[in-house]
């Protein structure tokens, strides 16, 4: 049988004939509606030449490669110690999950390809152990073939602050892999594995993605094979994992996609997916968070007023993050001590979140459940519950719990279940602020993801951000049991514009955490203006981390005009589309987000650094429709953008009316702005009269 599942533009055949694991045949652009004897004609005709010194049969490149058929290529999946290569089973198809299952010696695999409404590929396999003894699986992932004009890759590297930067590399012969060793995705994550047309950009070119929806060590590889074809690999990173007899392992989900129209072409297909089963249904509420204001400086009488300015400027969740609980005076010690410090919260954390409720605004706390301080009573009464030993190397002066020993996640529920039942807590901010440096990192992982559903099946309305020293934890997996993503520890505006521009391929902006800090950004010292700051905070889930009592009465002015164009807009910036465009000049980043149904959007022009030209390119505005007349106008957002130049364009002045098609196809010429600055563009659909 031929499988032809076809859904939003994408089309993957599966061949599922005969004794050989069943092939994946085409992936990519819809093929149109096939009847089966033009699908018998694409599998007889996709059988390749036998070429000289090579095995004596066309080569099949099968959902589960194996050596002993003639790949040598990396393998999707590895048994130790198990030679041959696995024979087809059945094929079955329900709805659109097509599911092969094959058998090599005891392992009974089933690979399981989705193609989702938005035409998201879910692919992944589940390997059961039908024998007496154990098997050793050292690789368990998806390998998909992509085409040979797919020869340009991008995938992401990074640093503590500086997480997602992209990558370029057009490999020859042989593997491009990016591996993930740190129990967590981690600051270089490769994150998102794109392969395409040389050339490929945000809004054009034909480009196939992998992500692997893991918390865990990942890899993802490109491959050109001596033979030719290419392909893409995705899955856990894995040490060994010795499958018991009866038992099984599942691997995670490898979401892949395609596109025909450039990187945000797979933004079009993973937000409105992501959006299909978001826990998100609530209005992004703006977030003041504790950190860069206080640090570690907790009290009441410090807090108050920092209530009072944050609700005054429009604030609707204030986030009481680290310093909070029993000795923690600084980042030494106490993690693991979840109880309220009583020296500085002497009536515990009740009069704060009075205040703060008093004020309209929801609390939020800040924990790291997973980590522990040698110097704490949990490490002290239980130095037993490490992942690693006490003598290995600490990382932010702390170790690891060993999650998976059920004492030690039955402690940290009862904790944190006890806070929460106490205290009327709405949030969560869920840190992660070290690399676990052990091999096998699987079964934390899944401990975490258990803890995390017992807490929010005990505690719905809890909602909860994953944060990782900024953004070392963000995935497709831990997505679907959060609420909101920290993309970075870095509030400076010129390292957030990339960030987010890189993040927000795959994530949605409503769960893109993004605070407008202090002028000086803590993290790299650069001093940016207000303007910038706050349009670039203004695109994801908005927030303020700084100490609004030590800011001026008008940059509060300023704050409390932004917080209300927030709230203005996003239902718009949390549900459309996201559009970003390519300008030639890298000194200019543009991006925006249009409504589902075009009649309005919101544009981010921003300038990172001196422009190429006195006169940048006018602003092309992408996503529009042609014929519906929009009126564009520079948006308040509270603190003007810098520009230097004797005249700016006169349409700044009054804004203009134009149809889709000119503002998409002409543009708009930009006022000089001064390196550092954002301009924020609203783009409304004018009706006609009567
Ligand atoms: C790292 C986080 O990324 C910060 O936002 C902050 O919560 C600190 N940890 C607190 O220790």
């Amino acid at each position: 049988m031929i499988h032809h599942l076809r859904a939003a533009g994408v089309s993957v055949v599966v061949d599922s004939r005969g004794t050989g694991v069943p092939a994946l045949l085409h992936w990519g652009r819809d093929l149109g509606d096939l009847d089966p004897a033009d699908l018998e004609a694409l599998a007889a005709s996709a059988v390749p030449a036998v070429p000289p010194s090579s095995i004596d049969q066309a080569l099949r490149l099968s959902l589960v490669p194996a050596l002993a058929d003639g790949w040598t290529g990396r393998p999707a999946i590895a048994l130790d110690g198990v030679d041959g290569a696995p024979r087809h089973v059945a094929t079955t198809r329900e709805g659109d999950v097509v599911t092969a299952v094959s058998r090599w010696a005891d392992a009974v695999i089933a690979t399981r390809i989705e193609l989702t409404p938005q035409g998201v590929v879910l692919a992944g396999h589940t390997i059961r152990n039908e024998g007496e003894e154990p098997i050793a699986v050292t690789a368990a992932a998806v390998v998909l073939p992509i085409p040979d004009r797919a020869r340009e890759v991008l995938d992401f590297s990074g640093r503590w602050s500086r997480e997602r930067q992209p990558q370029r590399v057009q490999p020859g012969d042989g593997v491009w892999l990016r591996e993930i060793r740190h129990g967590r995705g981690g600051h270089d994550d490769a994150f998102l594995m794109a392969a395409g047309a040389p050339g490929f950009g945000f809004g054009t070119g034909e480009v196939w993605a992998t992500h692997v929806a893991w918390s865990g060590d990942t890899g993802q590889w490109y491959e050109r094979t001596d033979l030719g074809p290419a392909v893409l690999g995705a899955g856990e990173r894995l040490g060994v994992v010795r499958i018991a007899p009866g038992d099984e392992h599942a691997t995670p989900t490898v979401v892949a996609t395609w596109s025909d129209s450039g990187l945000d072409g797979l933004s079009d297909r993973l937000h409105p997916w992501i959006r299909s089963w978001s826990t998100i249904h609530s209005p992004r509420p703006l977030t003041l968070n504790t950190w860069e204001a206080v640090y570690f400086d907790h009290s009441l009488e410090r807090l108050e007023p920092l209530v009072a300015r944050a609700a005054e400027v429009g604030v609707e969740r204030f986030v009481l993050d680290d310093g909070w609980f029993r000795g923690r005076t600084d980042d030494r010690r106490a993690l693991g001590d979840w109880v309220v410090d009583a020296e500085r919260w002497p009536d515990g954390l009740t009069p704060l979140i009075e205040r703060v409720n008093a004020a309209g605004m929801r609390f939020g706390l800040w924990v790291e459940p997973e980590m522990v301080s040698l110097d704490s009573d949990l490490a002290r009464q239980h130095p037993d519950w490490l992942l690693t030993s006490p003598a290995a190397p600490t990382w932010r002066f702390q170790h690891v719990l060993d999650l998976a020993r059920r004492e030690v996640s039955d402690h940290l529920f009862a904790r944190l279940d006890a806070l929460l039942a106490e205290y009327p807590i709405a949030y969560l901010k869920w840190d992660h602020n070290r690399d676990l440096l052990v091999d096998d990192s699987r079964r934390q992982v899944i401990a975490l993801y258990r803890l995390i559903d017992r807490l929010r099946a005990a505690h719905p309305g809890v909602e909860i951000e994953s944060c990782a020293s900024g953004g070392g934890r963000i995935d497709l997996e831990i997505l679907r049991r959060v609420d909101r993503v920290w993309a970075s520890d870095t509030n400076d505006p010129l390292e957030r514009q990339r960030i987010q521009r890189w993040t927000g391929i795959v994530i949605p902006p409503e769960y893109l955490g993004s605070h407008v800090g202090d002028a000086r950004a803590h993290t790299t010292g650069r001093v940016a203006n207000l303007g910038f700051r706050l349009a670039t905070a203004l695109f994801g889930h908005a927030g303020i981390e700084s100490d609004l009592t030590a800011v001026s009465p008008d940059d509060r002015a300023a704050l409390a005009t932004w917080s209300a164009v927030y709230r203005e807009r996003r239902g718009l910036l949390h549900s459309g589309r996201v559009v970003r465009m390519d300008a030639a000049d890298p000194a200019v980043l543009i991006h925006g987000v249009v409504a589902p149904d075009r009649r309005s959007a919101l544009f981010s022009y921003a300038v990172l650094e001196a422009t190429d030209a006195a006169l940048p390119a006018p602003l092309r505005l992408a996503g529009l429709e042609p014929a519906v007349r929009y009126r564009v106008s520079v948006v308040d957002v509270g603190a003007p953008a810098l520009s230097v130049q004797d005249t700016p364009p006169p349409w700044l002045k009054a804004g203009v009316t134009l149809p889709g098609a000119v503002l998409q196809q002409v543009g708009l010429p930009m006022p000089l702005l001064a390196p550092g600055n954002a301009l924020v563009i609203a783009v409304d659909e004018v009706r006609a009269a009567g």
